[in-house]
Parts: C-alpha cells; sequence; structure tokens
C-alpha cells in the first residue's frame, strides 16, 4: 500500500452541516484542499478549532465521504472527544489535519467485498463508491448491534448494502462475519483444491474460458478488533485476500510519538502512518 506521499497540512474548515443518523452525528464540512487529496480508507485529526484546550488532543476519524468541496464525517459519541466533535453546529469550526495514512489500496481487479461493523462503516462508503467507480462489482455487508446504528446503512445510497444487527431490529439478526463465512465457503465449495472453478456438468478437460474459477471477493473491513480478526482467519482459511483498517489509539497521527502501534509479522508498525489499512494476513491477532 502506499505511504503517503504529500505531507498532511492543518485546515481551519466551517461546519456547514451536522445531524443525528440514529446513534451517530453526520457532520459536513468545507475543506477543499482535503477533498482534493483524500483517498478511501484514510483518516483526518480532528478537533474543535479555537482556545479550549479541553480536549487537548484531536481525535482520529475516517473520511465517510467527499462531496465537491466538502468533507463528511461520522461520529459516534463514546467519549470526550467524540461527544465535543458530534456537539459541532453550522457555523462551527474544526481544525483537521490530514488527510493522514495510506488508505485503502484499490488497483485490486474482480469483485470487492466490503465488511463493515459498527462506526467501521463510517470510512466504507467512500471505498465502495470508489470500488465501484472503478468498475468493480462491490457488496457492502454491514453489522451493528442495533437499530440505533443500523440506520447509517442509509448513507450507503445506491449501493448494494445488507445490513446485520446483533439484535434483530433491523436487516437480518446475527454478526457480520456469519455471512461473509457462508460466502466464502460457498465459494470454497466450488473451487477445487487448485483454485479453480468445477462448473456443473463439465470434466476436469473442459475449455478454459468455461472454466474460469469462482473468483474470492477481495474484502475490505473496518471494525471492532474482534470483527477483523474473523475476517482475517476466515480469509485465512479459504485463500482470499483482505485488507483492514485498524482503529488504534492516536495522539499525533503521523508517525511521531509511538503511541498507536500494533503487531505485525515484520515487527511492531504505526497504525497512523503505516497504516491504518493493513493487510490482515499481516497483522498478529
Ligand atoms: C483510523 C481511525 C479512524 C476512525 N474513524 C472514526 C470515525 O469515522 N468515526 C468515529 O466515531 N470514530 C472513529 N474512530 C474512533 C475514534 O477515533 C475513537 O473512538 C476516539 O478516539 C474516541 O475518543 P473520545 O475522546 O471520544 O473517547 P475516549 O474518552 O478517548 O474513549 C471512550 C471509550 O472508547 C474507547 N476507545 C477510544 N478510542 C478507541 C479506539 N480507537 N478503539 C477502541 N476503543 C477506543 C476508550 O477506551 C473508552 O472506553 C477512528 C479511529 C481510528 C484510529
Ligand atoms: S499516533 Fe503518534 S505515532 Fe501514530
Amino acid at each position: 500500500m502506499d505511504a503517503q506521499l504529500i505531507p498532511a497540512s492543518l485546515h481551519d474548515c466551517p461546519v456547514v452541516e451536522s445531524r443525528p443518523v440514529g446513534a451517530y452525528r453526520l457532520v459536513s464540512f468545507v475543506a477543499r484542499e482535503v477533498a482534493a487529496l483524500a483517498r478511501p480508507g484514510q483518516f483526518l485529526m480532528v478537533r474543535a478549532a479555537g482556545q479550549s484546550l479541553d480536549p487537548l488532543l484531536p481525535r482520529p476519524l475516517g473520511v465517510h465521504e467527499i462531496d465537491s468541496d466538502l468533507v463528511k464525517i461520522l461520529i459516534e459519541p463514546v467519549g470526550r472527544g467524540t461527544i465535543s466533535l458530534a456537539g459541532m453546529r453550522v457555523g462551527d469550526r474544526l481544525s483537521v489535519l490530514g488527510p493522514l495514512g495510506n488508505g485503502f489500496d484499490l488497483t485490486g481487479e474482480g469483485p470487492a467485498l466490503v465488511v463493515g461493523g459498527g462506526i467501521g462503516a463510517a470510512p466504507l462508503a467512500f471505498t465502495a463508491r470508489a470500488l465501484a467507480a472503478r468498475g468493480r462489482d462491490v457488496r457492502c455487508l454491514l453489522g451493528f448491534r442495533t437499530r440505533g446504528q443500523a440506520v447509517a446503512a442509509e448513507l450507503f445510497r445506491n449501493l448494494p448494502v445488507e445490513v446485520y444487527t446483533e439484535d434483530g431490529s433491523m436487516g437480518r439478526k446475527g454478526l457480520v462475519s456469519e455471512p461473509l463465512s457462508e460466502i466464502l465457503c460457498a465459494l470454497e465449495e466450488t473451487n477445487d483444491s487448485s483454485g479453480n472453478a468445477i462448473p456443473e456438468g463439465a470434466d476436469s478437460s473442459g475449455d478454459e474460458d468455461k472454466c474460469a474459477p469462482d473468483e474470492f471477493p477481495e474484502i475490505f473491513a473496518c471494525g471492532p478488533d474482534a470483527m477483523l480478526a474473523a475476517v482475517a482467519r476466515l480469509c485465512s482459511d479459504c485463500g482470499a485476500t483482505a485488507q483492514v483498517s485498524v482503529a488504534a489509539h492516536m495522539a499525533c497521527g503521523v508517525g511521531a510519538c509511538q503511541g498507536c502501534v500494533i503487531r505485525t509479522v515484520d515487527g511492531y508498525r504505526r497504525a497512523c502512518s503505516e497504516g491504518p489499512v493493513f493487510p490482515a494476513a499481516d497483522i498478529e491477532w
């Protein structure tokens, strides 16, 4: 995945929209440079602009959507930083550092499966739209705890979305790893051990064109660690590839403080500057 090529700058951005989306809050602000540079899976370090030092540090938030000069973020108010950001109103100003991190590598081919858990769905609308714009066949599986969070699936307008909730209050009941497992297992069964498909009624000497293997989709995932670990295990079991965006705690966001390191097969890596997107197979879960 690309390292960040352009140094991030600090932007002072006016909020132009702030509205609840179920349990979350969608905040849009004007940030021409960020909008022009941001790639799917990148994030921003965001805090309220001005004199208040509480909280002192900005918080990492994924880029949810770009609309011309507008950047949209989706916030789950869980603590001091996100509650303060979710309280921003039209006319307030945000201090925004970014875009930061590597983002998803979208250059592959073939079908793509976008898998989100909870607020991890936030950066995936931008990702799914970019994949579709590249002509890839996209399918989105989004899992939430309850209906209040699942309402965010409406932000994936015009994308093929399947919603799962743990309590069954919206969409299908269950964890999002369950349909993922079914999809991958079904494809595994249609492929022989060398990865070639065995179409019904065909013998093994069949015409190559008619025997194109059923492709495993490439998976793009963001969500809680337990969900990402399940995605990594399912993909490793059947030979599918996945890129996962990890939500490490961050302080500086630019690779200076080492506060966000995660363990990978190549040693410790900084989630902010060498991630937040990593190949699932590289992470030591
Ligand atoms: C790359 C990246 C992108 C993100 N994108 C979004 C986004 O688009 N929208 C959004 O709402 N949130 C996003 N987050 C998560 C968000 O940054 C954290 O929830 C936030 O830092 C919490 O700050 P706080 O001050 O509100 O909560 P705190 O008071 O710091 O924490 C509140 C509670 O949440 C826990 N917590 C805090 N941060 C994390 C974390 N990273 N992982 C697990 N638990 C945590 C704390 O232990 C505590 O229990 C993202 C995180 C990363 C790293
Ligand atoms: S947050 Fe400081 S190095 Fe990653």
